[in-house]
């Protein structure tokens, strides 16, 4: 099921491009492919490393280790199929529970502990754990103690903002983490109260940068290479982490890079060279998850592929329905033949 070896794990250059170091860990660049739940997987990260992420951050893993024998946590346990720096997102409320939980993944290879204080979901907060848990700063002293002492290699934090507009508070729980012993702090510039609505701010994330002296990455709503140098030059942070934008275009971080390097936009890929991804992409995602479970997590990564094509609604609907991998394949397929038959 983890066999990924038919995914290329070519590395692009990065020249110019500035590195961060993290702890004891330089990355190659400071570009970071975000930690997403049902999408930053082991195919989706190597395809962002494949294509020029310095470092890609697991999906969270849970810290109650009433569910870690489930297939869930199985996959997101840090692996040794993982290429670059092995980083695993934890996410809970209890320190001794985020502390075993930071151990069990360094046994299992883990290079990098984040913690999750970023997460809006009610599941989540309900459980005083994610962003929730920025309304707290003595459980996140106590969570941070206790997670930095229990693994000796570099601990990192994400947050938003602060709870709400009232209590953006990101200041003062970067200040914590850095007392703490955290090595990087990772600003998504919403509040939870904001979810995902709005446009990301920035300057919360350039007052932290004044602030403190571990790294700081921004993060939100950096969707273009365009953003991502605005992003840096108007926060001075040490790097970027992208999400979204990464969906559908995990080449997202060579075009950052090329950008930065050269002041001007690589070539776009063909269309020769998506469905070379996609059809990789494809045949990882069967391989990890099984067919059954991968050809149903295909659809979602097909249809952020594909939505950029005009017309393409219609092959959506259609993919959405096979069930079986070798259709899947190949409507794919005929679906790029149009496409380039139409150009
Ligand atoms: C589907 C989805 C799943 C996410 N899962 C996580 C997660 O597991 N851990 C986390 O810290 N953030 C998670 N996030 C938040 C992202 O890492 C990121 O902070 C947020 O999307 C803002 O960045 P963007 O504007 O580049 O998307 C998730 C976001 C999305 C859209």
């Amino acid at each position: 099921m983890r066999n990924i070896a038919t995914l290329k794990t070519d590395s692009i250059k990065t020249g110019t491009i500035k590195t961060v170091t993290i702890g004891n860990i330089t990355l190659r660049n400071n570009l970071i492919a975000a930690p997403m739940a049902g999408i930053s997987d082991l195919p989706f990260r190597h395809l962002c490393h494949r294509f020029g992420a310095g470092m890609t951050v697991a999906e969270m893993f849970l810290a109650n280790p009433d569910v870690w024998h489930t297939e869930k946590s199985s996959l997101r346990i840090s692996s040794s199929a993982d290429i670059g720096v092995r980083a695993v997102q934890i996410v809970g409320s209890d320190p001794s529970e985020m502390a075993k939980a930071a151990e069990l993944n360094a046994k299992h290879g883990a290079e990098l502990i984040d913690i999750n204080m970023g997460c809006p979901a009610k599941k989540v907060n309900k459980k005083l754990a994610g962003s929730a848990l920025m309304q707290y700063p003595d459980l996140v002293r106590d969570i941070l103690l206790h997670v930095v002492k229990a693994v000796d290699i570099p601990v990192t934090l994400k947050i938003r903002t602060g709870w709400d507009s009232t209590h953006k508070n990101c200041l003062e729980i970067a200040q914590i983490a850095e007392e703490c012993g955290i090595k990087a702090v990772t600003i998504h510039g919403r509040t939870r109260e904001c979810l995902f609505r709005g446009e990301a701010e920035y300057e919360s994330i350039k007052k932290v940068k004044e602030a403190i002296t571990i790294p700081v990455i921004a993060n939100g709503d950096i969707d273009s290479p365009e953003k991502a140098k605005e992003v840096f030059q108007y926060t001075n942070c040490d790097g970027i982490m992208v999400a979204r934008a990464a969906e559908g275009r995990p080449w997202i971080f060579e075009e950052i890079a090329f950008y930065l390097q050269h002041g001007f936009a690589k070539r776009s890929k063909t269309v020769d060279e998506i469905e070379q991804i996609v059809m990789e992409h494809l045949d990882a995602l069967y391989q990890f998850y099984g067919e059954y479970k991968g050809l149903r997590i295909a659809r979602k990564h097909i249809n952020w592929y594909t939505n950029q094509y005009v017309n393409s609604d219609q092959f959506r609907r259609l993919f959405s329905v096979l069930d079986n991998t070798s259709d899947q394949i190949q409507t794919l397929k005929a679906f790029f033949n149009q496409i380039r038959n139409n150009q």
